[in-house]
């Protein structure tokens, strides 16, 4: 077994299930999570920190499905959420309100007073007007909120750019310049605790160096701070950790990472965050798809697929590489094709020139790695209902969202019959 839970030999088992006949059963496309895999990485996680006063917050928008984050109450993670409906998802799973962080450049007053309401632990602030909002609402509220500063560090985090957040010129965070401005203010903020410092700089990260620079720059930031007198109570590292795509990708050890934090903030003695989002679900995760029929086109063969970009948009987003492979495991001649969906654009293409082996229609495929910002992407584009998703464990499975009707998709569409001014 490897660390996804899947048999090295035949590809037909995860998580002590048999795909083929799980696909027989719930069709497809389907979402399949293995919750033993989850669990691995956890742990490993959690090994890693060994010793530090780390809280995880889960990013849940990574994968927000009900079931995955009842996985991360019961281990006794927190979560990261950046949109009023993400901390209500963690609330219905269980995630207590003090391990909850509010990250995100856009929120609205109705989500800055409905996380005070409920008591977060912490915002991660990325703007003077977000502050003064939260401020303002806190003092309306009688209460007092914790605050982080998001640092734009101004750090590559060597990864595509559309999920790169560190650089300057992204939206996320703002300058350490900017930020010491913030503290010296300190004293005006009279329903703001701000004492907090916090980091993302990108996601899906491969390198160490990128952390070890960001990390470095707060660190030094926070020095300068306990100096000036400003004392930090808590450091948010966010997410970003890698994993593995492709063969020759090779992600950073847990500890390592947790190495790179343990140098980087030595000396800190306050609370210690981590968000991370993929390295705890993405390689748990596989896509079973359907083979609809093989169509010879003039210069390359299409693979026709049931799953298409509404149900994983990274291919057609980032260009995402995800290793596609049959659910059955037969010696079959190699043959080179473009594996496409059925959506009506040339973008909903998950390969190009991809060696499999020779397939037939009504194969069962599955892409892999799409634990992670796969059915949290999913969009009914081409109205094409929402895929189902089932989480597996050691042998069985629970359906964790049932395949979305027709009914679903189309409910709170009326008619134009009811005309009004506004
Ligand atoms: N914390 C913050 C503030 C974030 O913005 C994110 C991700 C995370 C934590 C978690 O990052 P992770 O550990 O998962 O790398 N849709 C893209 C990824 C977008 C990531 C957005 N922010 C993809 O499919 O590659």
């Amino acid at each position: 077994q490897t660390a996804t839970g899947m048999d090295a030999r035949s590809s037909a088992q995860f998580d002590g299930v048999d795909l083929a006949a799980l696909a027989g059963r719930l069709g497809t496309p389907l979402h399949a999570y293995s919750a033993s895999a989850i669990r691995q990485r956890i742990n490993a996680l959690q090994q890693a920190l060994h010793g530090l006063d780390a809280t995880i917050c889960y990013a849940v928008k990574a994968n927000g499905n009900r079931a995955i984050l009842e996985l991360m109450a019961a281990a006794g993670l927190g979560a990261d959420i950046v949109s009023a409906g993400e901390l209500r998802r963690a609330l219905q799973a269980g995630i207590p309100p003090e391990r909850i962080v509010f990250s995100g450049v856009g929120k609205s007053e109705d989500e800055i007073a409905g996380a005070l309401d409920v008591g977060i632990r912490r915002f991660n602030v990325e703007s003077l007007d977000e502050l003064h909002a939260i401020e303002r609402l806190a003092s309306t509220q009688h209460t007092t909120a914790r605050a982080a500063v998001r640092i734009n560090p101004d750090v590559d985090a060597l990864t595509h750019a559309k999920i790169a957040t560190g650089k300057s010129e992204n939206k996320f965070g703002v300058s350490i310049d900017e930020a010491r401005h913030w503290f010296a203010a300190r004293e005006q903020l009279r329903h703001v605790r701000l004492d907090g410092l916090h980091v993302h700089i990108g996601s899906q990260i491969l390198s160490l160096e990128p952390f070890r620079l960001a990390l470095q720059r707060v660190a030094a930031f926070w020095h300068e701070l306990r100096e000036a007198g400003h004392p930090i109570a808590s450091i948010d590292v966010g997410g970003g950790l890698g994993v593995r795509y492709r063969e020759d990708d090779t992600p950073i050890a847990a500890e390592d990472y947790a190495a790179t934090i343990r140098e980087a903030l030595a000396g800190f003695d306050g609370d210690l965050l981590l968000e991370p989002g993929r390295y705890l679900v993405a390689e748990a995760g596989v896509l079973l798809t359907r083979v609809i029929r093989i169509k010879h086109g003039e210069a390359r063969d299409f693979l026709v697929l049931d799953a298409a970009m509404n149900d994983l948009a990274r291919p057609s987003l980032y260009d995402a590489w995800h290793d596609i492979v049959p659910v059955a495991n037969e010696a079959r001649p190699e043959t080179v094709y473009d594996v496409v969906g059925p959506v009506c654009e040339t973008g909903d293409t998950f390969a190009r020139d991809r060696r499999l082996p020779a397939c037939a229609a009504g194969d069962l495929l599955m892409i892999r790695t799409t634990g992670a910002y796969g059915a949290s992407m999913a969009s009914t584009y081409n109205s094409r209902p929402l895929a189902a998703e089932a989480l597996l464990d050691r042998g069985r499975y629970a359906v964790v969202r049932r395949r979305q009707h027709f009914e679903e998709m189309t409910a709170g569409e009326p008619s134009a019959r009811h005309w009004e001014t506004a």
